[in-house]
């Protein structure tokens, strides 16, 4: 029999700007959509409006978080926030009322993607508490001279040892290099600001082959094959 032994690395952006998602998901390859509270603050007026607009958009994965902090109020937040759109994921910071807001959301059938995880011990009671997602800070700990990336290797690690479900998202990707490291350590998603995403396509020696490749057409065939 066929076993399936494919497994990609989605793509999301992280923002909640409309017209940078439009111009990247023209490419084709992108998978979702990460907001946070800040985010949202910065590019919509309406929450809400402007999330399900986010979701027409993508039609994929978007997570949105939830404001509480107090466990029933997460889950009652969560539940509205989950009804935008079935594209919606409910974005929960790791605090113990998240984590059993989380459990209790999860049981429901409502997808949550934990976020602020910054331990592999954090990661752990995550994806014990059933979330879709699980979304590791890689910059937030460089910035602090811890690295980023071994929290994520350590992560797959555990995940992997106890067949967890939860997806590895990584966050808070500062640079090019922090995206290839994390599909190195073997996150399932990497979600990239459009400034990176846009990034991620360059090097200068594809632009220096294509300009040469075209001259040494140009020169012999003039057109181009119709
Ligand atoms: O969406 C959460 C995360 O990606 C934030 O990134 O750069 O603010 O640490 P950053």
């Amino acid at each position: 029999m066929f076993v399936e032994l494919y497994k990609e690395m989605k793509i999301f952006l992280d923002t909640a700007n409309i017209e940078e998602i439009k111009r990247a998901c023209e490419t084709g390859i992108v998978d979702g959509v990460t907001t946070n509270p800040s985010l949202l603050s910065q590019d919509a007026n309406d929450p809400i409006e402007h999330v399900k607009k986010i979701a027409e958009i993508v039609k994929g994965p978007v997570s949105v978080e939830v404001t509480a902090t107090k466990k029933e109020e997460m889950i009652v937040q969560g539940k509205s926030i989950a009804e935008i759109s079935p594209y919606i994921v409910v974005k929960i910071p790791l605090t113990e009322d998240g984590i059993s807001a989380t459990y209790e959301l999860a049981k429901q059938g409502i997808k949550v993607n934990v976020t602020l995880i910054f331990s592999p011990s954090q990661a752990l009671l995550a994806m014990k508490a059933g979330a879709e997602y699980i979304s590791p800070f890689i910059g937030r700990l460089d910035d602090i001279s811890q690295n980023g990336i071994n929290l994520i290797s350590d992560i797959v690690k555990i995940k992997e040892n106890y067949k967890f479900s939860s997806k590895v998202l990584a966050a808070s990707i500062r640079h090019p290099v922090h995206f290839a490291e994390v599909a190195k350590a073997g996150a399932d998603v990497a979600t990239v600001p459009p400034k990176i995403f846009w990034q991620l396509f360059k090097h200068p020696l594809t632009d220096i082959g294509l300009k040469k490749f075209l001259e040494d057409w140009n020169a012999k065939f003039k057109n181009g094959i119709k």
